[in-house]
Protein backbone atom coordinates (compact mmCIF):
# COMPACT_ATOMS: atom_id res chain seq x y z
CA UNK A 1 0.00 0.00 0.00
CA UNK A 2 1.13 3.67 -0.82
CA UNK A 3 2.47 5.89 1.80
CA UNK A 4 -0.57 8.47 1.54
CA UNK A 5 -3.23 4.97 1.14
CA UNK A 6 -1.76 4.06 4.63
CA UNK A 7 -1.72 7.67 5.53
CA UNK A 8 -5.58 7.72 4.66
CA UNK A 9 -5.74 4.58 6.49
CA UNK A 10 -4.81 6.10 9.80
CA UNK A 11 -8.18 8.32 9.62
CA UNK A 12 -10.32 6.13 8.22
CA UNK A 13 -12.61 6.53 11.36
CA UNK A 14 -12.65 10.38 10.60
CA UNK A 15 -15.25 11.77 7.96
CA UNK A 16 -14.39 11.36 4.29
CA UNK A 17 -15.91 14.45 2.34
CA UNK A 18 -14.99 13.18 -1.28
CA UNK A 19 -11.65 15.44 -0.97
CA UNK A 20 -10.06 15.34 2.21
CA UNK A 21 -10.96 13.99 5.90
CA UNK A 22 -12.32 15.79 8.45
CA UNK A 23 -10.13 15.69 11.47
CA UNK A 24 -9.04 18.07 14.50
CA UNK A 25 -5.12 17.93 12.22
CA UNK A 26 -2.96 20.55 13.18
CA UNK A 27 -1.64 20.18 9.64
CA UNK A 28 -2.44 19.62 6.31
CA UNK A 29 -0.45 17.28 4.21
CA UNK A 30 -1.09 17.69 0.59
CA UNK A 31 -0.26 14.38 -1.19
CA UNK A 32 -0.38 13.36 -5.04
CA UNK A 33 -1.39 9.39 -5.57
CA UNK A 34 -0.56 6.66 -6.24
CA UNK A 35 2.88 6.40 -4.01
CA UNK A 36 4.21 3.52 -4.43
CA UNK A 37 6.11 1.17 -1.65
CA UNK A 38 6.20 4.64 0.77
CA UNK A 39 3.69 3.31 3.45
CA UNK A 40 6.61 3.56 5.86
CA UNK A 41 6.95 7.26 6.01
CA UNK A 42 3.55 7.36 6.58
CA UNK A 43 2.97 4.89 9.62
CA UNK A 44 5.60 7.20 11.66
CA UNK A 45 3.43 10.59 11.04
CA UNK A 46 1.86 11.79 14.08
CA UNK A 47 -2.20 11.80 14.29
CA UNK A 48 -1.84 15.41 13.93
CA UNK A 49 -0.74 15.59 10.51
CA UNK A 50 -4.16 15.44 8.11
CA UNK A 51 -4.01 14.72 4.64
CA UNK A 52 -6.07 16.04 1.51
CA UNK A 53 -5.40 14.06 -1.64
CA UNK A 54 -4.38 15.56 -4.73
CA UNK A 55 -4.83 15.08 -8.26
CA UNK A 56 -1.12 15.20 -10.38
CA UNK A 57 -3.47 15.93 -13.30
CA UNK A 58 -5.10 19.23 -12.01
CA UNK A 59 -2.21 19.99 -9.58
CA UNK A 60 -1.39 23.96 -9.73
CA UNK A 61 -1.17 26.44 -6.95
CA UNK A 62 -4.96 26.78 -6.27
CA UNK A 63 -5.13 22.83 -5.80
CA UNK A 64 -2.77 22.78 -2.74
CA UNK A 65 -4.07 25.38 -1.10
CA UNK A 66 -4.62 25.06 2.40
CA UNK A 67 -2.00 22.25 2.65
CA UNK A 68 1.24 23.01 4.86
CA UNK A 69 3.31 20.66 2.83
CA UNK A 70 3.10 18.89 -0.48
CA UNK A 71 4.29 15.04 -0.67
CA UNK A 72 5.05 14.11 -4.44
CA UNK A 73 6.14 10.66 -5.25
CA UNK A 74 8.82 10.25 -7.35
CA UNK A 75 7.52 7.61 -9.58
CA UNK A 76 4.52 9.04 -10.97
CA UNK A 77 2.96 9.51 -14.49
CA UNK A 78 3.97 13.32 -14.19
CA UNK A 79 7.81 13.67 -13.26
CA UNK A 80 8.30 15.34 -9.85
CA UNK A 81 9.86 18.40 -11.25
CA UNK A 82 7.42 19.31 -13.39
CA UNK A 83 4.95 18.85 -10.67
CA UNK A 84 7.14 21.40 -8.62
CA UNK A 85 7.03 23.72 -11.35
CA UNK A 86 3.39 23.71 -11.93
CA UNK A 87 2.84 24.43 -8.05
CA UNK A 88 5.66 27.04 -7.35
CA UNK A 89 3.93 29.52 -10.10
CA UNK A 90 1.53 30.61 -8.05
CA UNK A 91 1.56 29.04 -4.42
CA UNK A 92 4.56 30.61 -3.31
CA UNK A 93 6.99 28.16 -1.45
CA UNK A 94 4.98 26.02 0.45
CA UNK A 95 7.25 22.84 1.34
CA UNK A 96 7.69 20.57 -1.36
CA UNK A 97 8.58 16.99 -0.24
CA UNK A 98 9.25 13.73 -3.14
CA UNK A 99 9.58 10.47 -1.39
CA UNK A 100 10.96 7.48 -2.29
CA UNK A 101 13.57 8.84 -3.81
CA UNK A 102 16.79 6.54 -5.47
CA UNK A 103 19.87 7.35 -3.61
CA UNK A 104 21.86 8.89 -6.54
CA UNK A 105 23.20 12.63 -5.83
CA UNK A 106 22.23 13.86 -9.52
CA UNK A 107 18.99 12.65 -9.03
CA UNK A 108 18.51 14.45 -5.43
CA UNK A 109 20.47 17.87 -7.25
CA UNK A 110 17.77 17.66 -10.19
CA UNK A 111 15.02 17.58 -7.50
CA UNK A 112 16.61 20.86 -5.42
CA UNK A 113 17.32 22.82 -8.39
CA UNK A 114 13.58 22.21 -9.39
CA UNK A 115 12.44 23.85 -6.28
CA UNK A 116 11.94 20.86 -3.80
CA UNK A 117 12.43 21.55 -0.38
CA UNK A 118 13.44 17.96 1.08
CA UNK A 119 14.06 14.28 -0.51
CA UNK A 120 13.70 10.95 0.93
CA UNK A 121 15.08 8.14 0.39
CA UNK A 122 14.88 4.68 0.26
CA UNK A 123 17.59 4.33 2.68
CA UNK A 124 16.17 7.16 4.94
CA UNK A 125 15.30 6.79 8.94
CA UNK A 126 11.39 6.81 8.42
CA UNK A 127 11.43 8.22 12.49
CA UNK A 128 12.96 11.19 11.57
CA UNK A 129 10.63 11.61 8.44
CA UNK A 130 7.96 13.08 10.66
CA UNK A 131 10.37 15.43 12.37
CA UNK A 132 11.56 16.79 8.83
CA UNK A 133 8.27 17.46 7.44
CA UNK A 134 7.92 19.43 10.78
CA UNK A 135 10.85 21.24 10.48
CA UNK A 136 10.07 22.53 6.90
CA UNK A 137 6.06 23.11 8.04
CA UNK A 138 7.41 25.68 10.64
CA UNK A 139 9.96 27.56 8.36
CA UNK A 140 7.31 27.78 5.86
CA UNK A 141 4.67 29.27 8.77
CA UNK A 142 7.13 31.19 10.22
CA UNK A 143 8.01 33.11 6.64
CA UNK A 144 3.96 33.46 5.77
CA UNK A 145 4.00 34.92 9.39
CA UNK A 146 6.79 37.09 8.17
CA UNK A 147 5.23 38.02 5.25
CA UNK A 148 2.36 38.67 6.76
CA UNK A 149 3.35 41.12 8.79
CA UNK A 150 5.42 42.59 6.32
CA UNK A 151 2.63 43.36 4.33
CA UNK A 152 0.78 44.26 7.44
CA UNK A 153 3.71 46.62 8.34
CA UNK A 154 3.99 48.17 4.65
CA UNK A 155 0.00 48.77 4.28
CA UNK A 156 0.09 50.80 7.66
CA UNK A 157 3.08 52.56 6.58
CA UNK A 158 1.09 53.04 3.84
CA UNK A 159 -1.74 54.33 6.06
CA UNK A 160 0.01 56.70 7.98
CA UNK A 161 2.34 58.34 5.01
CA UNK A 162 -1.00 59.29 3.51
CA UNK A 163 -2.37 61.09 6.54
CA UNK A 164 0.36 62.77 6.95
CA UNK A 165 1.03 64.04 3.31
CA UNK A 166 -3.01 64.86 3.61
CA UNK A 167 -2.46 66.76 6.99
CA UNK A 168 0.87 68.42 5.18
CA UNK A 169 -1.53 69.95 2.14
CA UNK A 170 -4.07 71.00 4.56
CA UNK A 171 -1.33 72.85 6.46
CA UNK A 172 0.36 73.79 3.21
CA UNK A 173 -3.59 75.09 2.14
CA UNK A 174 -3.48 77.46 5.59
CA UNK A 175 -0.14 78.62 5.18
CA UNK A 176 -1.08 79.61 1.38
CA UNK A 177 -4.11 81.17 2.60
CA UNK A 178 -2.75 83.00 5.42
CA UNK A 179 -0.24 84.28 3.24
CA UNK A 180 -2.81 85.31 0.67
CA UNK A 181 -4.35 86.99 2.88
CA UNK A 182 -2.09 89.02 5.10
CA UNK A 183 -0.39 90.29 1.78
CA UNK A 184 -4.04 91.54 0.54
CA UNK A 185 -4.51 93.40 3.60
CA UNK A 186 -1.21 94.99 2.64
CA UNK A 187 -2.18 95.54 -0.45
CA UNK A 188 -5.17 97.17 0.80
CA UNK A 189 -3.42 99.48 2.85
CA UNK A 190 -1.19 101.01 0.29
CA UNK A 191 -3.17 100.33 -2.91
CA UNK A 192 -6.58 101.36 -3.50
CA UNK A 193 -7.16 97.51 -4.08
CA UNK A 194 -5.80 94.59 -2.76
CA UNK A 195 -4.73 92.21 -5.80
CA UNK A 196 -1.57 93.65 -7.02
CA UNK A 197 0.50 90.88 -5.13
CA UNK A 198 -1.26 87.97 -5.72
CA UNK A 199 -0.74 89.68 -9.66
CA UNK A 200 2.53 89.94 -9.57
CA UNK A 201 3.19 86.43 -8.32
CA UNK A 202 1.06 85.40 -10.81
CA UNK A 203 2.73 86.93 -14.13
CA UNK A 204 6.35 86.36 -12.44
CA UNK A 205 5.34 82.42 -12.02
CA UNK A 206 4.46 82.53 -15.89
CA UNK A 207 7.10 84.18 -16.71
CA UNK A 208 9.88 82.58 -14.89
CA UNK A 209 8.82 79.41 -16.45
CA UNK A 210 8.95 81.00 -20.24
CA UNK A 211 12.48 81.99 -18.98
CA UNK A 212 13.30 78.24 -18.10
CA UNK A 213 13.36 78.28 -14.38
CA UNK A 214 13.76 75.14 -12.58
CA UNK A 215 10.58 73.69 -11.19
CA UNK A 216 12.40 73.11 -7.93
CA UNK A 217 12.32 77.38 -7.43
CA UNK A 218 8.70 77.90 -8.51
CA UNK A 219 7.18 77.68 -5.57
CA UNK A 220 9.64 80.22 -3.95
CA UNK A 221 9.04 82.36 -6.12
CA UNK A 222 5.30 82.57 -6.22
CA UNK A 223 5.99 83.45 -2.08
CA UNK A 224 8.81 85.56 -2.61
CA UNK A 225 6.75 87.74 -5.28
CA UNK A 226 3.31 87.66 -2.72
CA UNK A 227 5.56 88.89 -0.22
CA UNK A 228 8.21 90.91 -2.41
CA UNK A 229 6.50 94.25 0.07
CA UNK A 230 6.43 92.49 2.59
CA UNK A 231 8.80 94.48 4.87
CA UNK A 232 6.75 97.80 4.18
CA UNK A 233 4.79 96.34 7.28
CA UNK A 234 7.51 97.81 9.07
CA UNK A 235 7.39 101.76 7.35
CA UNK A 236 5.00 103.91 9.07
CA UNK A 237 2.23 104.89 7.74
CA UNK A 238 3.18 108.81 7.62
CA UNK A 239 5.63 107.70 4.96
CA UNK A 240 4.13 105.13 3.21
CA UNK A 241 1.03 106.73 2.96
CA UNK A 242 2.15 110.35 2.03
CA UNK A 243 0.56 112.07 -0.62
CA UNK A 244 3.15 113.74 -2.61
CA UNK A 245 6.60 113.85 -3.27
CA UNK A 246 8.65 112.46 -0.38
CA UNK A 247 11.92 113.93 0.68
CA UNK A 248 15.12 112.16 0.26
CA UNK A 249 14.95 111.15 3.90
CA UNK A 250 11.56 109.22 3.34
CA UNK A 251 12.44 107.70 0.58
CA UNK A 252 15.57 105.94 2.66
CA UNK A 253 13.45 105.01 5.02
CA UNK A 254 10.99 103.48 1.74
CA UNK A 255 14.20 101.55 0.55
CA UNK A 256 14.77 99.77 4.15
CA UNK A 257 11.43 97.41 2.85
CA UNK A 258 13.51 95.39 1.04
CA UNK A 259 15.99 94.75 3.63
CA UNK A 260 12.98 94.19 6.75
CA UNK A 261 10.96 91.83 3.98
CA UNK A 262 13.90 89.51 3.95
CA UNK A 263 15.12 89.89 7.63
CA UNK A 264 11.41 89.13 8.41
CA UNK A 265 11.12 86.01 6.28
CA UNK A 266 14.51 84.88 7.36
CA UNK A 267 13.43 84.33 10.32
CA UNK A 268 10.46 82.03 9.07
CA UNK A 269 11.12 78.54 8.02
CA UNK A 270 9.13 77.58 5.21
CA UNK A 271 9.68 81.48 4.02
CA UNK A 272 13.20 81.79 4.16
CA UNK A 273 14.16 80.26 0.19
CA UNK A 274 11.75 82.96 -0.95
CA UNK A 275 13.68 86.16 0.82
CA UNK A 276 15.24 86.78 -2.83
CA UNK A 277 12.31 88.04 -4.58
CA UNK A 278 11.41 91.02 -1.47
CA UNK A 279 15.51 91.83 -1.31
CA UNK A 280 16.63 92.37 -4.43
CA UNK A 281 13.36 93.85 -6.50
CA UNK A 282 14.56 97.22 -6.61
CA UNK A 283 17.92 96.24 -7.54
CA UNK A 284 19.00 97.87 -11.28
CA UNK A 285 20.69 95.87 -14.02
CA UNK A 286 22.64 99.15 -14.03
CA UNK A 287 23.95 98.54 -10.92
CA UNK A 288 22.00 101.82 -9.53
CA UNK A 289 19.10 100.14 -7.27
CA UNK A 290 18.98 99.53 -3.81
CA UNK A 291 19.32 98.09 -1.12
CA UNK A 292 22.64 96.87 -2.62
CA UNK A 293 23.70 98.03 -5.57
CA UNK A 294 23.85 94.68 -6.78
CA UNK A 295 24.17 94.63 -10.84
CA UNK A 296 24.08 92.28 -14.16
CA UNK A 297 23.55 88.87 -13.29
CA UNK A 298 24.59 89.25 -9.68
CA UNK A 299 20.53 90.23 -8.69
CA UNK A 300 18.94 86.82 -8.46
CA UNK A 301 17.01 85.68 -11.80
CA UNK A 302 13.67 86.02 -10.11
CA UNK A 303 14.38 89.27 -8.63
CA UNK A 304 15.24 90.53 -12.43
CA UNK A 305 12.00 88.26 -13.57
CA UNK A 306 9.97 90.09 -10.96
CA UNK A 307 11.68 93.97 -11.73
CA UNK A 308 9.88 93.89 -14.85
CA UNK A 309 6.55 92.42 -13.57
CA UNK A 310 6.72 94.37 -10.86
CA UNK A 311 7.01 97.94 -12.87
CA UNK A 312 4.44 96.59 -15.45
CA UNK A 313 1.77 95.91 -13.22
CA UNK A 314 2.65 99.35 -11.36
CA UNK A 315 2.29 101.13 -14.81
CA UNK A 316 -0.78 98.87 -15.41
CA UNK A 317 -3.45 99.39 -12.86
CA UNK A 318 -4.90 102.64 -11.31
CA UNK A 319 -3.66 104.22 -8.36
CA UNK A 320 -4.75 107.03 -6.13
CA UNK A 321 -1.79 109.27 -7.83
CA UNK A 322 -2.43 108.02 -11.38
CA UNK A 323 -4.50 106.11 -14.05
CA UNK A 324 -3.66 103.26 -15.58
CA UNK A 325 -2.16 102.67 -18.87
CA UNK A 326 -2.40 100.61 -22.25
CA UNK A 327 -0.41 97.69 -22.70
CA UNK A 328 1.81 99.21 -25.92
CA UNK A 329 2.52 102.20 -23.06
CA UNK A 330 3.60 100.19 -20.81
CA UNK A 331 5.85 98.53 -23.11
CA UNK A 332 7.39 101.08 -24.46
CA UNK A 333 8.39 102.52 -20.93
CA UNK A 334 9.93 99.28 -19.77
CA UNK A 335 11.67 98.70 -23.54
CA UNK A 336 13.02 102.33 -22.94
CA UNK A 337 14.71 100.74 -19.66
CA UNK A 338 16.53 97.90 -21.34
CA UNK A 339 19.83 97.24 -19.90
CA UNK A 340 19.33 100.37 -17.42
CA UNK A 341 16.55 99.17 -14.93
CA UNK A 342 15.88 95.73 -16.45
CA UNK A 343 17.85 92.65 -17.64
CA UNK A 344 17.60 92.93 -21.74
CA UNK A 345 17.36 89.32 -22.21
CA UNK A 346 14.03 89.37 -19.95
CA UNK A 347 13.18 92.90 -21.43
CA UNK A 348 12.65 90.64 -25.02
CA UNK A 349 10.75 87.76 -23.69
CA UNK A 350 8.39 89.89 -21.60
CA UNK A 351 7.94 92.05 -25.05
CA UNK A 352 7.02 88.67 -26.68
CA UNK A 353 4.09 88.04 -24.66
CA UNK A 354 1.32 89.29 -26.31
CA UNK A 355 -1.12 91.74 -24.42
CA UNK A 356 -4.18 89.26 -24.34
CA UNK A 357 -1.69 86.34 -22.44
CA UNK A 358 -1.36 89.20 -19.69
CA UNK A 359 -5.38 90.01 -19.59
CA UNK A 360 -6.36 86.72 -19.23
CA UNK A 361 -3.55 86.41 -16.46
CA UNK A 362 -5.08 89.23 -14.98
CA UNK A 363 -8.55 87.39 -15.16
CA UNK A 364 -7.56 84.60 -13.48
CA UNK A 365 -5.15 86.08 -11.04
CA UNK A 366 -8.97 87.15 -9.35
CA UNK A 367 -9.97 83.38 -9.01
CA UNK A 368 -6.86 81.23 -8.01
CA UNK A 369 -6.33 81.07 -4.59
CA UNK A 370 -2.79 79.19 -3.63
CA UNK A 371 0.20 77.92 -5.19
CA UNK A 372 -1.19 74.55 -6.47
CA UNK A 373 -3.91 76.94 -8.43
CA UNK A 374 -1.33 79.78 -9.51
CA UNK A 375 0.85 77.05 -10.58
CA UNK A 376 -1.95 75.42 -12.84
CA UNK A 377 -2.79 78.84 -14.56
CA UNK A 378 1.41 79.50 -14.88
CA UNK A 379 1.39 76.35 -16.61
CA UNK A 380 -1.55 76.62 -18.93
CA UNK A 381 -0.45 80.23 -20.07
CA UNK A 382 3.18 79.22 -20.67
CA UNK A 383 1.77 76.14 -22.76
CA UNK A 384 -0.89 78.22 -24.63
CA UNK A 385 1.76 80.79 -25.41
CA UNK A 386 4.52 78.33 -26.77
CA UNK A 387 2.08 76.53 -28.64
CA UNK A 388 0.61 79.61 -30.57
CA UNK A 389 4.02 80.59 -31.03
CA UNK A 390 5.20 77.25 -32.45
FE1 LIG B 1 8.97 97.14 -3.19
Amino acid sequence: MSILGRLAGMFEARKWTGDMYLFEAMYTIGYVAPLENTGRWAERLPASFGVKRLDAEALDGGAVAGCDAVLLPYKSEVSPQALVRRIRLDAGDVPILVTDVPCDSHLSASLFRAGVNDICCDSDDPEQFSDRLLHHIEKYRLRERQKQMEADLSLEVGNKTRHLENALTLLNRAYEDTLESLVVALDAREHATGAHSKRVALYTMFLSILAGVLPEKWQSIYRGSLLHDFGKIAIPDAILLKPGKLTTEEFEVIKTHTVHGMQILGQVEFLKDSAAIPRWHHEKFNGKGYPDGLAGEAIPLESRIFAIIDVYDALRTKRPYKEPLPHAECVKIIVADRGEHFDPALVDLFVGVPENAWDQLWESAGEARGYAAILDVSLDAAYRYRSERG
